[in-house]
């Protein structure tokens, strides 16, 4: 097994110096963190070689260069990288992410070209691709590419990281292409986010966008079942917090102090380039520190590091103009000899330098607009030794769910920024090393290498299950193994369920009547003498009888509360209920509550239907009902039943294993089958004898021998079996 990382960027940059190319490190949180990842396994990386190449000469040359690091390089033209990275990435995907609604720009050939440029990544790495490889797939630069790799290696492991936020469905909704990136995604077995917010955003937008059925942090699809979880990135806590005794580092902290003038306190602020980091606010509320802390001017000073990024888009450009133009408004106003309020570096620094400026300063101001996770602020923490520091974090970066022991802001309120800085700067040693003790303890625990590690140890538990899934799926060969056991039995009991099994689910439930093939189908059956055909359903008597009154099939209807053998109905239970009206009053209540829902009055049970109700409402108005219904159902005796969009409020003296009890008292069977797509079917499995054949229709179940992945290859399995 290898461990294949696909990324926009290589964690390396190739330059021409002197007629030949060199390979330099490149910047960036995902390139920094994955640089110190430690898994046991042989890795290769795919991704842009940050450079344009026309001669095949030389992208000969830089190939071989890289592939002795097992890196793959994808060359891309500067068309592509102007549509696909500045133009799609990150002038439509990554103000849409980051709640910039007004800087989403849209144009059809981004698309074109983002679509093109992922389908490139795709050749680049399939051909050396396994199938007992481990693909992981980094970022919204790449959110069609595990579909594409799927669709040319379906059994390889894919995983998929998400390292910006991913937004409400509120705002992912405008989107054009917003069901080919779903599913793009979806071709992932495991899509990983910094923060559980995220990822109920994306699990809203797939049951909204895909009308797809999710089980808490899992997408049933026909073959495997994709998981969602949130794994929040860290640093390599070792390394940052060794690196203040380098004496490199040392040399340089000491350059940097003397260079400071009067200044006795650093804040510090360390961004890319980017309007999501809050950087116009974060100056503005420090000159307004200044302005009305007269007290601390010729003292305190703002390091702000700006790494250039992205400069070639409009956005970017614009803001850097912005920056430079108030910080020069904000030094001319408040210098003075030997005192400057912000020290600018428009620069990217090396990992000793900026270690140096991570320790020189008493004050960490991070306050993105909106960050996935932000690292700066981890490094900080870590890197702080005998000297203490204090972190400000904004309350929008992923980062400040784990380190809530910061002083939290809203980065959009200036006064905010203005009163954390008097905050930091007054508070006592005691509570700043308290803080510290914390968030140390958490940066120190959630490491980089802690979350590459669970990252692939999740993917690979889920390919173990979805191999379990894929060997259960109902093929050609599973087809002949059941083949042979029905024509060598004699005696067979089928019972089949009806509502998503025999039949597709419809908005409204009284249109889900059996087809002519259906119908076909089972005369077919119990022509064979040797079959015993029982449709065992949750629909009440009379719909059985209207809707097959030309067949002689047996039923158990109403979860096994009656059946009908030879065309006569029998009662497993005599009394007739009277419903309390306590329970009749809480349905009314969720109903007048939750429209589009409705109550089906049967002999022996009630059922809510919640199918055409929208997810959100529907799984609030669901656990309401049920936390309403549980004190009188448990002075009744009475059973909550939740189902396939349904609540069903019945007896617990039958379910549809008892049929199957009640027939086995009959007679010897030498094959006997259920078949269902429901929770409640899982009673039938459960009551089948050890050589029963148990198959499961549409999600997984443990429980079940086999698995038919959607309804519509019922009808076809059964022809098949009985041909
Ligand atoms: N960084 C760097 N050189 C610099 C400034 C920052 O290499 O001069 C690194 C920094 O150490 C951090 C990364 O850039 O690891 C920024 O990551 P972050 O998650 O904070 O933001 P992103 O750039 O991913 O939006
Ligand atoms: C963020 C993104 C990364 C990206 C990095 C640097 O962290 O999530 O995917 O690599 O910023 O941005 P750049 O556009 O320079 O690659």
């Amino acid at each position: 097994m290898k461990l294949v990382i696909i990324a926009n960027r290589l964690p390396v940059k190739i330059e021409r110096e002197n007629g030949s190319f060199i390979v330099k490190r490149s910047e960036g949180g995902l390139a920094t963190g994955l640089g110190s990842l430690n898994i046991e396994t042989e890795m290769h990386w795919v991704g842009w070689p940050g450079i344009f190449v026309d001669d095949p000469k030389e992208k000969k040359e830089i190939t071989k260069k890289l592939k002795e690091m097992k890196y793959h390089p994808v060359f891309l033209t500067e068309k592509q990288i102007h549509d696909y990275y500045e133009g799609y990435s990150n002038s439509t995907i990554w103000p849409l992410c980051h709640y910039f609604f007004s800087y989403i720009q849209y144009k059809t050939e981004y698309w074109e070209t983002y679509k093109e440029v992922n389908k490139l990544f795709c050749e680049i790495a399939v051909p050396f691709i396994r199938n007992d490889d481990v693909v992981w797939v980094q970022d919204y630069q790449l959110m069609l590419l595990p579909k594409k790799i799927r669709d040319k290696k379906p059994k390889v492991n894919i995983g998929y990281f998400h390292h910006i936020p991913f937004p409400s469905y509120e705002l992912f909704r405008v989107l054009p292409e917003r069901e080919e990136v779903l599913e793009g995604l979806l071709g992932a077995d495991l899509i990983g986010f910094h923060t559980h917010d995220y990822m109920r955003h994306f699990i809203s937008a797939i049951y909204r966008v895909l009308d797809l059925n999710c089980n808490l942090d899992e997408v049933t699809l026909e073959n495997r079942i994709a998981h969602v979880d949130a794994f929040p990135m860290g640093i390599n806590y070792e390394k940052y917090h060794e690196a203040p005794t380098l004496p490199a580092v040392k040399t340089f902290s000491e350059k940097l102090r003397k260079d400071l003038g009067t200044t006795e306190n650093v804040v510090l602020s360390v961004d890319r380039l980017d309007y999501s980091k809050g950087i116009i606010h974060r100056l503005n509320g420090f000159a307004n520190f200044i302005e009305n802390h007269p007290e601390y001017r010729n003292k305190v000073s703002l390091v702000m590091v700006v790494v250039p990024s992205r400069d070639t888009v409009d956005r970017y450009a614009d803001l850097k103009s912005q920056i430079d133009q108030l910080i020069g408004n904000i030094n001319g106003q408040y210098s003075s000899l030997g005192w400057t309020p912000i020290y600018y570096f428009y620069q990217s620094f090396s990992f000793n330098e900026l270690i140096a400026i991570y320790d020189m300063a008493e004050i960490a101001l991070v306050s993105p607009l909106r960050d996935g996770m932000n690292l700066v602020a981890k490094e900080y923490v870590a890197t702080k030794r005998e000297k203490t520091g204090v972190l400000i974090l904004s309350e929008m970066a992923g980062a400040a769910i784990e380190l809530q022991d910061a002083i939290i802001i809203n980065p959009n309120d200036v006064q905010e920024i203005e009163n954390a800085i008097l905050q930091a700067l007054t508070m006592s040693e005691e509570e700043k090393r308290r803080r510290l003790d914390k968030l140390q303890k958490r940066v120190s625990t959630q490491t980089v290498k802690k979350w590459a590690n669970d990252f692939v140890e999740e993917l690979l538990y889920i390919r173990k299950q979805n191999k379990e899934i894929f060997h259960k799926t109902v093929d050609k060969l599973q087809l002949k193994k059941i083949k042979k056991q029905y024509d060598e039995s004699e005696n067979r009991l089928i019972l089949l369920d009806y509502d998503g099994t025999l039949s597709p689910f419809m908005k409204n439930p009284d249109d889900a009547a059996p087809s002519k093939e259906l119908k076909d189908l089972l005369k077919d059956m119990i022509s064979d003498e040797k079959n015993e055909i029982v449709i065992n359903s949750g629909r009440n008597r009379q719909k059985l009888d209207e809707w097959f009154e030309d067949i002689e099939v047996d039923f158990a209807a109403e979860h096994g509360a009656f059946f009908k053998e030879n065309g006569v109905w029998h009662e497993n239970i005599k009394e007739k209920i009277e419903w309390d009206e306590e329970i009749l009053n809480i349905l009314e209540h969720t109903i007048d509550k939750t429209p589009r829902s409705h109550l089906e009055v049967k002999d022996l049970s009630l059922v809510w239907h919640y199918r055409n109700v929208d997810v959100w409402l529907a799984e609030l108005r669901e656990k309401q009902l049920i936390n309403a219904l549980m004190g009188p159902c448990s002075r009744l005796n009475l059973q909550i039943v939740p189902g396939n969009k349904i609540v069903e409020i019945k007896p617990p003296n039958f379910n549809k294993g008892s049929e199957i009890q009640r027939l086995m008292k009959k007679k010897n069977y030498d094959f006997i089958l259920a078949i269902g797509d429901d929770t409640t079917d899982e009673d039938m499995f459960h009551a089948l004898p050890e050589n029963g054949i148990s198959i499961k229709v549409g999600s997984f179940s443990p429980v079940a021998n086999y698995r038919i992945p959607v309804q519509s290859s019922v009808i076809p399995f059964f022809q098949k079996l009985i041909k």
